[in-house]
């Protein structure tokens, strides 16, 4: 079993609302915001304004994706905005621990992200403080990327790692998630599958969403 978390990067912002109460009515109940600062990867997008608005919005579970430097000076930020998840990369944190503890203490789930080209190893000591880790299938920064496929052996390898471990630690992925390769992510052992383009960008969120959740019902 895995939870589909549309990512708004690739939604119609002008019609924000309609976008999320599409995929809310096709089953989501994560819905993942992708904050990004023009300096920790080469885009800019949305910020805490946005995040307190949609948290009006909605009630499912606001999983905030940080990719900005020094993310410690902003997480409890996200979390008093209305996140229920915030993640830190960490490649921009040179004190993950202090920070996923500030983001458990505002009472959100703490995430770890893992960019393709950090060795799984680097999460070793941050999982032990951590809620779930988010593994980049793509170089963070834009939607609509191709799935790098030796992330599926860094899935498998990382879902060893816990379960060795006897960690209650859940697994994102995060890029190039489709129709095409859902199937063998969630055998590669994500927990949560987060989807732009393959929600965004087709004519209906709705049942893109639908569609994703059943897995191996469509293959294209
Ligand atoms: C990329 C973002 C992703 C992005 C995924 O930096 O972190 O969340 O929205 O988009 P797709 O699913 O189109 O690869
Ligand atoms: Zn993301």
């Amino acid at each position: 079993m895995y939870s589909i978390a549309p990512s708004i990067l690739s939604a119609n912002f002008v019609r924000l609302e309609e976008e999320i109460a599409a995929v809310e009515s096709g089953g989501a109940t994560i819905l993942h915001v992708d904050v990004m600062d023009g300096r920790f990867v080469p885009n800019i997008t949305i910020g805490l304004p946005v995040v307190k608005s949609i948290r009006k919005a909605t009630s499912m579970t606001i999983d905030t994706h940080l990719m900005i430097v020094e993310p410690g000076d902003y997480a409890v930020q996200f979390v008093d905005a209305g996140a229920d998840m915030v993640s830190v990369h960490i490649e921009a944190d040179q004190h993950i621990h202090r920070t996923l503890q500030s983001i458990r203490d505002a009472g959100a789930k703490a995430g770890v992200v893992i960019n393709p080209g950090t060795p799984l190893n680097s999460v070793s000591e941050a999982i032990y403080h951590a809620d779930y880790v988010l593994i980049m299938s793509v170089n963070p920064g834009f939607g609509g990327q191709k799935f790098i496929p030796r992330s599926l052996d860094r899935l498998r390898e990382l879902r060893q790692m816990i379960t060795d471990r006897g960690l209650d630690v859940r697994i994102e992925i995060d890029g190039g998630i489709d129709m095409s390769n859902i199937n063998v992510v969630a055998d590669a052992g994500a927990d949560i599958m987060v989807a732009g383009s393959a929600v965004f960008g087709m004519g209906d969120p709705a049942e893109a969403v639908r569609a994703l959740s059943n897995k191996g019902a469509v293959w294209v």
